[in-house]
């Protein structure tokens, strides 16, 4: 049992659920979360999501680390190590190579959107030096999406920035940024939740979000609270796996876990909290914001509240930094397993990892502009990524990677990992959650997507 891995290890605990946190919290709690709620009606959706994080992301959450711990290696080669211990199909390294996939997918996008917030964030530092850039955020947020050559160069510019921690390694680039970045992200939550209780429509906003109307559920919104619960949690592709395996032996992963998911949940019901009464206040409709809800609704906010500015500025630029932590976990899984599998430098791996990433990133840039017509069954180009990779990727990677951990590994390794102490009852109901409520909860959803109920 290897109780190092060949790509550094996290120095501590809180090392390991800084990076974690950084990796979950992100673009998905304060950009996703409030539009695809809002898309799906409220109450009703979040409760769903709720729901999906507890009973089927903890669950994986735990599996994923103690697979990566045990294997300490990149996904791939860790899930080969572990299924040969196992006496098992290598196949199971497929569950690897569909993490690295989702992986490029979602960084694909991920960047598309982190430099829009960028973009913003230097458009309030313009204005800080005098000027009012955002008169009609529908008309700035329209002209940044029809300038194919603006987009492609805010998110080059997230990828320089991601790449460029990545290519440091574990201790040097990716510990050392999320401990500086991190605590920064805690003053946006501070500044977030400070001005969503100023409108004097916080209730409303509550109502809006934990309200349930039952008569919006569909298959379709369970099948988006579920994918929306991966993607939260950067489940499902093997990023939190990739973290767990440079987690030093001896950190209780059950607790860390909980941490992780918990703070990641709590980021996003804030986001909801502060955003929603903004958007009630200005009289907008709540429901139906898509994916330019943040930035066609806070600015508003901005332009009319003192120092509207320098809040447009810190909220862009921290929104900017929760992005990043999470690109760069979206880069270590494919970055790790070059290093291993080609005897490419961790810079020249990351390179191309970031490379590849932005050529795929382009189809989402073109999706605004030149594709706009453009529709793959029915859902433009970008919201076409996001759905597969999201919706059917994720979730498919998190129930192969259940069934692995409660079926395949034995259980002797399993409680090892998880903790030694644990009772008997705790972990058996870990192992029986893990081996039948999990998958089944995940299958259900996913034969509503494809039609099968
Ligand atoms: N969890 C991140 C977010 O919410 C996105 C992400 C997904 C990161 C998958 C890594 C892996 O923004």
């Amino acid at each position: 049992m290897q109780t190092t891995s060949i790509h550094g290890m996290w120095s501590s605990r809180l090392a390991f659920i800084l990076a974690a946190t950084g990796s979950a919290v992100g673009l998905g709690n304060i950009w996703r979360f409030p539009y695809v709620t809002s898309d799906n009606g409220g109450g009703a959706f979040v409760l769903i999501y709720l729901g999906c994080i507890l009973l089927v992301g903890l669950p994986i959450m735990w599996t994923e680390i103690v697979i990566g711990r045990r294997g300490r290696m990149s996904p791939i080669n860790s899930l080969r190590e572990l299924s040969d211990d196992a006496g098992a199909s290598r196949k199971w390294m497929g569950i690897g190579f569909l993490g690295v996939i989702a992986g490029f997918l979602i960084l694909s996008f991920y960047s598309v959107v982190a430099g829009w917030t960028l973009h913003y964030g230097f458009l309030y530092l313009k204005d800080l030096f005098g000027g009012a850039t955002i008169t009609d955020p529908d008309a700035t947020f329209g002209s940044l999406l029809a300038q194919p050559g603006e987009l492609a160069f805010w998110h080059g510019l997230f990828m320089v920035m991601t790449v460029s921690v990545v290519a440091f390694g574990v201790e040097k680039g990716l510990e050392r940024a999320v401990s500086i970045l991190m605590p920064l992200l805690f003053v946006l939550l501070l500044v977030l939740l400070g001005y969503g209780m100023n409108t004097g429509y916080f209730l409303e906003a509550a109502g809006f979000l934990f309200k349930p109307d039952w008569s919006q559920v569909s298959g379709a919104m369970i099948v988006t609270a579920m994918g929306q619960a991966f993607f939260t949690l950067s489940l499902g592709m093997c990023a939190i796996m990739t973290y767990g395996a440079y987690l030093p032996s001896g950190v209780n992963i059950p607790r860390v876990g909980v941490t992780v998911a918990a703070t990641d949940t709590v980021v996003a019901l804030v986001a909801g909290l502060a955003i929603f009464p903004i958007v009630i206040s200005f009289g907008l409709d709540p429901a139906g914001g898509g994916p330019g809800l943040i930035f066609t609704s806070l600015p508003l906010a901005f332009a009319e509240m003192p120092f509207g500015i320098l809040y447009g500025f810190l909220f862009f630029t921290l929104l900017s930094v929760a992005a990043w932590t999470s690109g760069i976990s979206l880069m270590e899984p494919a970055t790790a397993y070059i290093v291993e599998a080609t005897n490419l430098s961790r810079k020249a791996a990351a390179i191309c990892v970031a490379a590849v990433a932005w050529m795929m990133g382009l189809a989402s840039v073109f999706s605004f502009n030149v594709w706009s017509e453009v529709r793959i069954g029915g859902l433009e180009v970008m919201d076409a990524i996001v759905y597969v990779a999201n919706d059917v990727m994720l979730p498919v990677g998190g129930l192969l990677t259940a069934v692995f951990g409660g079926w395949v590994l034995s259980s002797r390794i399993t409680h090892e990992e998880l903790d030694k102490k644990m009772p008997d009852w705790a972990y058996n109901a870990w192992l029986w959650v893990t081996r039948i409520v999990t998958p089944a909860l995940i299958l259900v959803v996913l034969a509503g997507l494809f039609g099968i109920i």
